[in-house]
Order: structure tokens, then C-alpha cells, then sequence
């Protein structure tokens, strides 16, 4: 086989993985609402810190600064990439060049989950951070 039909091969399949994978995995940006449905509940903040502390502040700390114990997954405080772009990066994950990446949590956590973390995180907001913002 020559040199271009390895190509298409090899992208054939990775497509196949994906969609196989991408049923219930990757996120569609057109599913997630532009801002979080839960912003300022009460009841979703609680719920929110718990999965934080429970899965999340192992690697961006117990204070969402980044100085986890398992080094710098990030200083979520300072995220100022709207409500999207973190919902889709907690689903999907995100590659860092470095050994400590980003987890997808999609085939874990349900979207609601995620909102809820989204609505905790969003009240430990630094100036300049845009956590609730349709910037899409
Ligand atoms: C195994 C360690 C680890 C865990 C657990 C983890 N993260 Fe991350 N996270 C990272 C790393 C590493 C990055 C990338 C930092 C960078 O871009 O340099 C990251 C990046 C992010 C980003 C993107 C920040 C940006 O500015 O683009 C968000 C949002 C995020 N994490 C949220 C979460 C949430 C919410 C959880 C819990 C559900 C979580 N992370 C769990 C390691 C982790």
C-alpha cells in the first residue's frame, strides 16, 4: 500500500475511534447551554464543592489555586474562558505536553454534575475570571 492510502487508513480508523468513543464521551459545544443553568444555586454550590473536594482538588487544590498535591493542575480562580469551554474541559480533558494532564471526566461526571462544579467554582472567582460568560 502505498504512502497515501496508509493515510486514509490510518484516518479512517481514528475516525471510527472517535465515533465509537464520541457517543458517549465527547461533548458537543451545541448541548451545553451558554451559561450555567445552575449560576447561584444554593443547593448546586453545595453539591459542587463536594465533587471539587471529591475528585478535582487532588490536582487544582482544595482552594481551586492550582497547589494541589499532585502539582499544578491549573489556578481555577483566575478561568476566564466562559462557561462552555469549561464544561467541554471537563468533559473532554485537555493535553498539556506535560506528564500531569487533564482527566476527561465525561464518562463520569453528568453534565449536571459538572454545572454544579461550574457553580461552586465560579463563587471562589477572582477579578478578571469569567466563569459565567457566554463568550462563544
Ligand atoms: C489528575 C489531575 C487533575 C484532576 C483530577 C483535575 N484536573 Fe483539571 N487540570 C489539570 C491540569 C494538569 C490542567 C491543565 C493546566 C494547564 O493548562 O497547564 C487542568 C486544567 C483544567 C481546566 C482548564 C483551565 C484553563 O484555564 O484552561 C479546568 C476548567 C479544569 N482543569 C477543571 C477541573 C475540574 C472541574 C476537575 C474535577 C472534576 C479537574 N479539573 C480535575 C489536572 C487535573
Amino acid at each position: 500500500m502505498g504512502k497515501v492510502g496508509k493515510a486514509v487508513l490510518l484516518a479512517v480508523s481514528a475516525v471510527s475511534v472517535v465515533a465509537v468513543n464520541g457517543a458517549a464521551r465527547v461533548s458537543h459545544a451545541e448541548d451545553i447551554p451558554a451559561v450555567n443553568p445552575l449560576s447561584g444555586d444554593e443547593d448546586a454550590i453545595r453539591k459542587g464543592r463536594s465533587w471539587f473536594r471529591g475528585v478535582c482538588a487532588v490536582c487544582h487544590g482544595g482552594r481551586a489555586d492550582g497547589a494541589g498535591e499532585r502539582g499544578q493542575g491549573a489556578d481555577l480562580r483566575k478561568f476566564n474562558k466562559g462557561f462552555k469551554v469549561f464544561v467541554e474541559t471537563v468533559k473532554n480533558g485537555k493535553a498539556t505536553g506535560r506528564p500531569l494532564a487533564m482527566p476527561a471526566w465525561g464518562a463520569v461526571l453528568k453534565d449536571e454534575d459538572i454545572y454544579q462544579i461550574g457553580a461552586y467554582l465560579e463563587t471562589l472567582a477572582i477579578e478578571g475570571a469569567k466563569w459565567k460568560e457566554d463568550l462563544n
